[in-house]
Order: structure tokens, then sequence, then C-alpha cells
């Protein structure tokens, strides 16, 4: 071998070490931890998340960024004692790449914690918990879905523009419930209103008949109620059947009546919510994405559904933005930090703190479906408090 063909030879031999890594992480399968409810109060709530997801996969020819996919799975249970465990299995055990989870906001910040310490990426296809993209905020946490504080803000500023005067409130006794009482607050009480008793209950618990005779003798002219899942489905049917409706009407965050309403019937017609999704909205893209799922699924979409195909929308965004190499972190993160997801729920962008910026709609029970009414607040940022990135 003469020199000029060793010289060549060892070029075309740095150039191959060089392009390695990125080739073989290409070739290497993607490792998804999915971290969801998929047993308890919020079951629905996981299975809906992770079909949106898959149907974001399907849509792309079963890969994101070019990789193919393996999928591991951990119910949660909905469970915060439970969570340190379950998103170590994900993270040490199968060595996923990324972690999408989860619903309930109390799992969630134990996640965030793990996720902080393991500069493990994090998407968050649901739970609210203000903290985690606010004091807990981190170049690799990511979220989807809302903080607890928007929906329930916008509910507060609607319920006082409706002329309520004294309002109750009635959630679960946890992050999520406190947060989203303390957003109606907010917003009602800048409208003029007043909050004349905060009730709770244990999560997640469904013994409703002592706390709905106390709202009764309180006698309120609106009542926020925070819950979702399994416990909404039972608590708008109890507040139906109590007669307080007319006198007391029910306002929420729109978890009150989304995925539920088969299961709520009668009880649930004419009431008003405030969320991010509703089942009509006037985009082209909602109307393909309906389709779609219930196509797939033979199942109707809600809110969780378009969550979930957003979070799968938000990583495919990161990973072309490193052609499938996912050990480009810090250039991964700053394609999902500029990309604008082509949402059901209408475009959205993130905020600083990687949570959406988002127009939040007054939705009315018609009924199937959570019928678009107008946007309630347009272009709402959560405050991010205490977040430092
Ligand atoms: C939460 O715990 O953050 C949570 C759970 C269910 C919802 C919304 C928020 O529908």
């Amino acid at each position: 071998m003469n020199r000029r063909h060793t010289l060549t030879l060892a070029a075309a031999l740095c150039a191959a070490i060089a392009a390695w890594p990125a080739a073989a992480q290409q070739q290497q399968k993607l490792k998804i931890g999915l971290m969801l409810p998929f047993t308890g109060t919020f079951a629905a709530l996981g299975n809906a998340i992770e079909n949106g997801f898959k149907l974001y996969v399907q849509e792309s020819g079963g890969k994101i960024g070019g990789r193919e996919i393996e999928y591991f799975r951990v119910d949660d249970e909905s469970d915060p004692s439970k969570a340190t465990d379950n998103i170590g299995k994900l993270i040490n055990r199968d060595k996923v790449d990324v972690v999408v989870g989860t619903v309930h906001s109390g799992v969630v910040m134990a996640m965030a914690k793990a996720a902080r310490d393991t500069n493990t990426l994090l998407i968050i296809p649901n739970a609210g918990a203000n903290a985690v993209t606010g004091a807990m905020c981190a170049p690799n946490i990511f979220r989807t879905s809302f903080s607890n504080w928007q929906p329930s803000y916008a509910a507060g500023v609607v319920a006082a523009e409706r002329g309520h005067k004294k309002a109750v409130s009635i959630t679960w006794k946890y992050a999520a419930g406190d947060e989203a009482a303390a957003a109606f607050k907010e917003g009602f009480t800048k409208g003029g209103g007043t909050i004349v008793k905060e009730l709770n209950l244990p999560f997640p618990g469904v013994e409703f008949q002592a706390l709905l005779t106390e709202i009764a003798s309180l006698k309120p002219d609106a009542t926020f109620a925070f819950f979702a899942g399994g416990g909404a489905v039972k608590f708008v049917k109890d507040y139906a059947a109590t007669g307080l409706m007319k006198s007391a009407p029910l306002y929420g965050p729109g978890f009150l009546t989304d995925g539920t309403l088969e299961a709520q019937g009668e009880s649930a017609q004419g009431l008003l919510t405030t969320l991010h999704y509703a089942d009509d909205l006037p985009n082209a893209k909602d109307k393909t994405f309906r389709l779609s799922y219930a196509k797939a699924y033979k199942l109707q979409p809600d809110v969780y559904a378009a969550q979930g195909y957003d979070a799968a929308q938000l990583l495919a965004a990161g990973l072309s933005g490193v052609k499938g190499d996912s050990s480009k972190r810090a250039e991964m993160i700053k394609a999902m930090e500029a990309a604008k997801i082509d949402s059901p729920r209408g475009a959205f962008a993130l905020s600083k703190s990687h949570n959406p910026v988002q127009d939040i709609y007054l939705r009315k029970v018609e009924g199937g479906a959570n019928k678009y009414q107008k946007v309630a607040v347009k272009g709402l940022a959560d405050p991010a408090t205490g977040c430092k990135m």
C-alpha cells in the first residue's frame, strides 16, 4: 500500500468513527416510557393519552424523527407514594430516552424531581401541577397540556362575567384540586365575586353527600368543582340529583365533562365549562384528528387524547431538529422550544417555562358533546411563578 492510499484509508476511517454515534443512534429504536394511570379513577384518561400519542406515531409511518419506537409502559395508579419507584423503573431498568407522563399532579411532582436529578427528558401530557413549569421548571421538562391555573382561572372569569357573586368551591384535596380552586378564586374575585367556602375531600373519594348538603345550606349562586375521570362522572350525577343546578349552576375546568358525557347522560346537559379543547372546534386540524381517532379506536377523542397526540408532535419536532440523534440534547431542546404545535385545539407555542400558551374556550354540554361557545380567555400563559430558566 502506498502512502496516498494509507492516508485516504485513515481519513475514511476517521469519518466513519465520527459519524458512528449518530448513525448507531438512528438505527437503534427510540425508547419511550409511558408512565400513565391504566387503573383507577383516571384510567380512561391514561388510555386516551396513550391512544393519542400512538395515533400520531402511526400517522408518521410508525416512526418519530426517522427512528422506530419501542414502548415501555408503567401503570402509575395515580399513586404519588409509588411514583419515584415507578419512574425509576423506566429510567434505570429500561433506560428509556424519554418519559411521557402523567395525569395526576402529585405523581408528576415526583417524576419532575427524578427527571431533574437524572437529566431525563420528560414530556407531561396532562398533569397540571403549577410547579413543574414554575419553581421546578427545567430545560428537560416540557408540558403539552395546561397548568392547573389556566382553565380554572378562566372559569372564574366566566362565572363573574355571568353575574354570579357568591360561590362555593369543591375539589379533591391534592395539588390539582387546591391549585384549581385557588385559580378560580383569583379569576372570580377579580370580577367582583366572593368565595364563601372552600370544600374538599381526599383523592379519589366520591362520598359527596355530606358536602352537597353543606353546599345547599350555604346557598351560593354558583359552585365551582374540579373533578375528573370516574370521580367527575359521579360528582356531576350527584350534584344534579340535589336539584341545585338551577339555583347554583356548576362551573369548572372542562375535565368535569370531558370523556365523561356518555356516563353522565342527562345530568350534564347544559353545563358550562372552560378548557383548551372542545368537541367541535372550527379548525381543520381538529376535524381530521377526530376522524382518524374515531377510525383507529372506535371512540370519540377528548382533551386527553389531544394532549397525548401533541406530546408525540412535540417529541417529533425535537427529533427532527437533530435528524433523530437524541444524544444531541441541547439542540433537541432548542427545536422543541421553537416548535409550533399544529394541535387539534388550535396551533400553540410553548412559553419560556415550557407550558402551552393557549386560548381557553367556553364550552356547553349539548347531547354527547362539549360544544364550543366562544374564546373565554385568549392566548393565556401561566404566570410560571418561580421559574428561573
Ligand atoms: C391533575 O392531577 O393535575 C389532573 C388530573 C386530571 C385532570 C386534570 C388535572 O383531568
